[in-house]
């Protein structure tokens, strides 16, 4: 699969530098080519939600915390995001919440066992918006077979951007995942659970169109 990222020069910021220094051993996981036990991973058998690129994380920390009862597993390969979401965890005091610094790719084909997942999450993917790039997109077969496996059943997929060209894009792919069923029969409604995130501000201020997918895997 081709890299869905370019990785963002964004320098870390010195107290995002702190964190991550101070809480990577903590609350990260090195990736590796053997599969996570979330029990072990978490110190519980609650469910695990995982949200792949959660850039700043603001969001992640944000329903990590009204969710306590729900395990969150980000993957980024954003270093100053890492040390962001770090920083959320120890001033919020989340102990439900993990990292691995990696490409979701290799962590989907490796670190996660099939029908273990309650749900995934991605908010606001880089959309590749260029034609020839579009190959790119994180949303797309073969790796939504990849991600459908991953979920148990009635486990979810949600997803959420503000470039209606990959919405309908990665609805199409959704829609020919054979594991995945819309749960409504185009885009799903605004979800009321989820916190408005940066790249979405951003999409606002140019007057973008939010689009949001939710696709449960078949009992
Ligand atoms: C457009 S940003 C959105 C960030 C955040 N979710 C938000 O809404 O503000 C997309 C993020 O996904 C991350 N990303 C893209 N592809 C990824 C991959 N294959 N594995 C891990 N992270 C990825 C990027 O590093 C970036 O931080």
């Amino acid at each position: 699969m081709l890299k869905s990222y370019c990785l963002r020069s964004g320098r870390q910021t010195g107290a995002q530098k702190a964190a991550y220094n101070a809480l990577y051993p903590c609350f990260c996981l090195p990736f590796s080519q053997s599969a996570l036990n979330f029990a072990a991973v978490f110190g519980n058998a609650n469910p695990v939600v995982c949200e792949i690129g959660f850039g700043m994380g603001g969001a992640t920390a944000a329903i990590a915390e009204s969710n306590p009862k729900v395990n969150y597993l980000g993957v980024e390969v954003f270093k100053a995001g890492i040390g962001k979401l770090l920083w959320e965890i120890q001033n919020r005091m989340l102990k439900n919440v993990r990292i691995i610094e990696a490409d979701a790719a290799q962590v989907f084909e490796f670190m996660i066992e099939n029908e273990s997942l309650s749900g995934i999450h991605v908010f606001f993917p880089d959309p590749w918006p260029k034609k020839r790039h579009h190959k790119r997109r994180l949303l797309q077969r073969p790796f939504t077979d990849t991600l459908a496996q991953k979920l148990k059943k009635e486990g979810y997929l949600y997803m959420v951007t503000d470039w209606e060209d990959y919405a309908q894009h990665a609805l199409s792919e959704l829609n020919q995942t054979v594991l995945l069923n819309n749960e409504f029969s185009f885009f799903a409604p605004p979800a009321q659970w989820r916190p408005q995130t940066r790249f979405e501000r951003k999409g606002l201020l140019k007057q973008h169109k939010i689009f949001e997918l939710y696709f449960k895997r078949r009992a």
